[in-house]
């Protein structure tokens, strides 16, 4: 059997500081914040608090970085990708440190964290491969004209990301970006500092020049806000609440029009026919919304059940979280499934939502509250006879909470499933082709999965319709984000006759 890897509980000379041109510096204004274990709720260590000026200086060595003629943009694309490459090496070699600072600061759990971390490597690697592949074309037009595009990188890129995957969701950001030649700076959340800055250490290990990655930890509303008002950022990437992306978006508009890309919220729907295979349905869904203690944008939480179906399959999903109940806890324990929510914030707003799923009359098939004790665990919850109208069924609750609704007939649930501001996912479980086809093509989702759930791939597009966000991360789509498609039109001389 291949040996687990193995947790380090007390990792020591942890990386606490805003990472500007390969350094590791103090912020300006000398003030620091805690970073807190969510499963004791105590605090790790304190880390440098980025504001406005350390944005700025982080902005300048960006730009630095970006200008003709600089180490960064004179590289051929395939040295990019090699770096890449490297990169990738080297957060497989310190994959268990990873891993462990994942699950210290948010709570996942270690071979979940250690996995998450594998599956970011392989999105470097992905882009790693691409990033010497990206052509422009040459466009026949009218005339005794030659045109051709050059896909330029967009610039200076600022990348504001969320602690749910706090490995991945940096490489997400960073991989495109490099990949076309472009500079960055990297907020992280300010639950998950310590895994954005140990990357950003392993940058450096990796040979990518200074200025060319930059990450300043600090809050929303003050690192954040900077990033996205600032004049030199040309481009910036969001992921995180709706709420927030309609701020960014007025502040890229209000700035200097930046190039937005966004991946916001979600409430998938995930449709199981009575035609389906019930085992494989049933996994999936349950998998499918409390994975990662239900942190996951893509999370199933509205789970349409045909009615022949929906006393079995609710009985079963109950059995099922009942069972995840007893492996939440301790998320070094090689045995735990769910560790606690990310932050009191988290744990506290999903608590209101499942009591008010109580108060607008759905049943609590199990769980239905905190785990208590020290740590902000919640219990896997189940709730049935839920109704289009309850809050539990039209906000985001991004916590270990699941809706079982019943529908009658495809056309109704298509139309129930598009009911929402959001279009991240959607999932149909049924063996009837005519099924998948209709509702693969008429629910309105950046992602449709057939007979699974959360499967994302290097290689294939994620985004949202809707309020779920603009543009599309990963795959070839991935990188349009990250470019200035240039038209060069030139005169062709002709011979007299
Ligand atoms: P958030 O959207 O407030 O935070 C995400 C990131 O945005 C963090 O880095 C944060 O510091 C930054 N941010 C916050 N306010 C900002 C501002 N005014 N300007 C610039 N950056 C700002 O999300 P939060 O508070 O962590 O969670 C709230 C809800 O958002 C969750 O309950 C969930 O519904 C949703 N969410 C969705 C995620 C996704 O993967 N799409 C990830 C995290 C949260
Ligand atoms: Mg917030």
């Amino acid at each position: 059997m291949e040996k687990l890897p193995q947790p380090v509980r007390d990792p020591k000379n942890l990386y606490t500081k805003i990472f500007i041109n390969n350094e590791f510096v103090d912020s300006v204004s000398g003030r620091t914040f805690p970073t807190i274990n969510p499963a004791t709720g105590k605090k790790i260590c304190d880390i440098a608090e980025g504001d406005k000026e350390d944005i700025d200086k982080a902005v300048a060595a960006a730009k630095e970085a970006f200008k003709l003629g600089s180490p960064w943009r004179r590289m051929d694309a395939s040295q990019r990708g090699r770096l890449l490459y490297k990169l990738g090496d080297l957060m497989e070699r310190d994959g268990a440190l990873i891993a462990s600072l994942i699950s210290l600061e948010m709570g996942k759990p270690f071979l979940q964290a250690y996995a998450e971390n594998m599956w970011a490597a392989g999105i470097l690697r992905y882009y790693a491969g691409l990033a010497d592949k990206i052509g422009g074309k040459t466009i026949p037009i009218d005339g005794d004209l030659f045109c051709f595009t050059r896909h330029e990188p967009v610039g200076v890129c600022g990348q504001i990301i969320p602690w749910n995957y706090p490995s991945a969701m940096f490489v997400w950001k960073v991989a495109p970006a490099l990949a076309c030649g472009c500079t960055t700076i990297i907020k992280p959340a300010e639950q998950t500092p310590l895994c954005a800055l140990i990357l950003a250490a392993l940058c450096k290990e990796a040979g990518i020049p200074p200025g060319v990655v930059n990450v300043v930890p600090g809050y929303g509303p003050t690192a954040g806000g900077a990033l996205t008002n600032h004049p030199d950022v040309d481009k910036v990437a969001f992921t995180g609440s709706t709420e927030v992306g309609k701020i960014i978006l007025q502040a890229s508009g209000a700035s200097n029009i930046k190039r937005t890309s966004l991946e916001l919220g979600g409430k998938s729907p995930c449709v199981i026919m009575d035609d389906a295979d019930l085992d494989e349905a049933i996994t999936f869904a349950h998998n499918g919304v409390m994975v990662n203690a239900g942190q996951c944008c893509i999370a199933g939480s509205r789970t349409f059940v045909h009615e022949k179906i929906y006393d079995e399959f609710v009985a079963r999903s109950r059995d099922m979280a009942e069972k995840r109940n007893l492996l939440t806890g301790d998320p070094f324990n090689p045995d735990t499934k769910q560790g606690p929510q990310v932050d009191e914030e988290q744990y506290k707003r999903i608590l209101e939502l499942i009591e008010a799923g109580k108060t607008e009359g759905a049943k609590v098939e199990c769980g239905g509250g905190s785990v208590g004790g020290e740590g902000f665990f919640i219990k896997p919850t189940v709730f049935s006879g839920v109704t289009d109208n309850m809050r539990i069924a039209r906000e985001e609750i991004f916590g270990p909470v699941q809706q079982i609704l019943k529908f009658k007939t495809l056309d109704e649930v298509i139309e129930r499933a598009n009911a929402t501001m959001y279009g991240l996912g959607a999932a149909i479980f049924t063996k009837n082709i005519d099924n998948a086809m209709m509702f693969t093509q008429g629910v309105r989702a950046g992602t449709v999965w057939v007979n699974l759930y959360d499967v994302v791939h290097p290689q294939a597009p994620f985004g949202g319709f809707k309020m779920s966000g603009i543009g599309r991360e990963l795959g070839e789509y991935g990188i349009s984000a990250y470019q200035e498609v240039k038209s060069v039109i030139m005169k062709i001389p002709q011979k007299n006759s």
